[in-house]
């Protein structure tokens, strides 16, 4: 079990930018950034144990501040989109920054991905890891409260990627954590991820508009391209002519996770038959955001050179759901003073023959 810190480069606002290198001598590797708590590789060996980075993301800062699609990053202080912005508490309103066709999404303009995380490392022997602290302040992006976050990330020798989020406010505001790793467990992003194989154990998710802002309801997955519950091929259903897969532009939905009893359950698994890998997803939170990277479009030239193309990347966000501080039925996003959000995460590696 090793930590390495370096030095990765500096922001535009000159802030020095660390690069901490996590090892378990199993041969994985996770290197994560303070700037966007953003994990920045992950080596995971296939069956014949070639290790090879399965996420997207740049090498280069300037990358991660100018061309990136949250790769990596932790969104925050409300991952996802909240319709318009605006929200009410206890009658108050609040208008957020509408940074994402009229609505907001991760976090604003300058989400807790574009910040920098003061970041302090530990090794315990059994595992290694890196504690990230963000005080996003009162009025930040216009939410109320000063929230204090923390993002541990910890790599133990059973190949897991642990991810723990704590915050605390001073004023009742909303809050939903999540990390926006694209996997592509074949090849990094070189080519799509329409041949992994997912399972959701999710019996409902929560159908959007055109604008991916839920209605509210939950649907059954039943008979829809949205029943992951056994494992099924991602480019199977993804082109059919169902209007959730039209209004997503593919899968950009968010699933409603069965089990949901505070424990950090196995909610969520990915299995890439060429190279055998397989990526399992526990989690604390009720929900997870299945997003196949829809809006890819090669544009971005990422990590050794390589373009990402359409639907290069997927993304598993453990999260409550999508606009939840408009829709009293989902899971209450609301943090009050003196109460500690909490959440837990894990990505857990391995391969099947
Ligand atoms: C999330 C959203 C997507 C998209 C990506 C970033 O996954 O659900 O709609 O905005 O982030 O491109």
């Amino acid at each position: 079990m090793t930590i390495e810190e370096s030095t990765f480069g500096h922001t535009k606002e000159n802030k020095e930018v660390s690069l901490f290198k996590l090892s378990n001598g199993f041969e994985m590797k996770v290197e994560i950034l303070n700037y966007g708590g953003i994990i920045k590789n992950i080596f995971v060996p296939d069956r014949y144990g070639k290790v090879e980075d399965v996420v997207l993301g740049h090498d280069d800062i300037l990358g991660y501040e100018e061309k990136s699609d949250y790769f990596g990053c932790i969104a925050g202080r409300f991952a996802n989109r909240i319709n318009q912005g605006r929200f009410y508490i206890n009658g108050t309103q609040f208008q957020l920054p509408q940074n994402s066709n009229g609505n907001s999404l991760h976090g604003g303009v300058k989400g807790f991905d574009k910040q920098v995380w003061e970041a302090q490392v530990f090794n315990r022997g059994k595992e290694v890891g890196v504690s990230l602290f963000y005080l996003s302040k009162d009025g930040e992006e216009d939410y109320p409260g000063n929230m204090k976050c923390w993002v541990t990330y910890t790599l133990d020798n059973s190949n897991q990627l642990r991810i723990e989020y704590r915050a605390e406010t001073d004023k009742t505001t909303i809050v939903n954590l999540t990390n926006h790793t694209y996997f592509n467990l074949k090849d990094g992003g070189e080519t799509n991820i329409l041949d992994h194989n997912l399972r959701i154990y999710a019996s409902h998710y929560t159908p959007v508009d055109s604008n991916l802002i839920p209605f509210g309801t939950l649907d059954s997955v039943e008979d829809t391209p949205f029943d992951f519950r056994e494992f099924a091929p991602i480019g199977d259903k993804i082109d059919q002519e169902h209007t959730q897969l039209v209004n997503g532009g593919g899968y950009d939905h968010n699933f409603v996770l069965d089990k949901n009893n505070g424990e950090c359950n196995l909610i969520a698994s990915v299995y890439e038959p060429i190279s055998g890998r397989m990526l399992e997803v526990l989690t604390t939170e009720p929900g997870i955001q299945f997003y196949s990277g829809n809006f890819l479009k090669g544009d971005i030239v990422g990590k050794n050179n390589v373009p990402y193309e359409y639907r290069s990347g997927l993304c598993l966000e453990t999260q409550h759901f999508p606009d939840s501080p408009n829709h009293k039925q989902f899971p209450s996003t609301i943090l009050n003073p003196g109460e500690q959000f909490e959440s837990t995460t894990i990505y857990k590696f391995g391969v099947e023959p």
